[in-house]
C-alpha cells in the first residue's frame, strides 16, 4: 500500500491541502480557514473517532459537497475513485488535508485506535447529495462526463 499517492496520481476533483502548524514549546496550533486553506466556504464540520479498527466507512460519493478532510490524530486509509482512477491514500498528521470534490467515491478503512478524522465540508447535510450504490455513482459521473 502506498504510504503517499502524488497528487498527479490522485482522483480528478483530489488535492492535498499544506496547513501552517504554528509550533512553540507549548505544542502546535493548525489553523484551517475557509477560502483559503479550505477552498469553499466552511458551512459544517464533523469528526470520527473510536472508529473500531475493522471498521469500513464511507461507500459513497456526493453530487455537490467537496470536503476537506484531515486526520488530526492516528491514521487511516482512504480509498478515492473518480470513476477512471482509484487511488488509496493514508491519512496521517495534522500539517496535511486532504481535498475530495464532487463525484468522487470514497471508502475508509484501517483506522487506528487513536484516529481522529476531522471532515470540514461546503454544505450541511443532505442525504440527497449522496449517491450510496457504486453502479450507480459510475452512471452519473459518465453522465455528467457527457
Ligand atoms: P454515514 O453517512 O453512515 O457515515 P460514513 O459515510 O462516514 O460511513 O453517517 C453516520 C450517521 O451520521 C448517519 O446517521 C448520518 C449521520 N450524519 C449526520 O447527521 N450529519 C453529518 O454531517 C454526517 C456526515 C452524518
Amino acid at each position: 500500500m502506498n504510504e503517499f499517492v502524488a497528487a498527479a496520481s490522485l482522483p480528478a476533483r483530489c488535492s492535498w491541502v499544506a496547513l501552517s502548524s504554528h509550533r512553540d514549546d507549548r505544542g502546535a496550533l493548525v489553523a484551517i480557514e475557509g477560502e483559503a486553506d479550505a477552498p469553499f466556504s466552511i458551512r459544517r464540520v464533523y469528526f470520527l473517532h473510536g472508529t473500531a479498527p475493522d471498521a469500513e466507512r464511507g461507500f459513497h460519493a456526493h453530487r455537490e459537497l467537496t470536503q476537506l478532510a484531515v486526520c488530526v490524530a492516528g491514521s487511516c486509509l482512504m480509498l478515492l475513485d473518480d470513476g477512471e482512477i482509484r487511488s488509496i491514500v493514508r491519512l496521517h498528521g495534522a500539517d496535511r488535508g486532504l481535498v475530495i470534490g464532487s463525484m468522487v467515491w470514497r471508502e475508509m478503512r484501517e483506522f487506528s485506535d487513536d484516529c481522529v478524522l476531522l471532515v470540514l465540508a461546503s454544505e450541511h447535510y443532505a442525504e440527497a447529495d449522496y449517491i450510496r450504490d457504486h453502479a450507480r455513482f459510475l452512471e452519473a459521473v459518465t453522465e455528467s462526463r457527457q
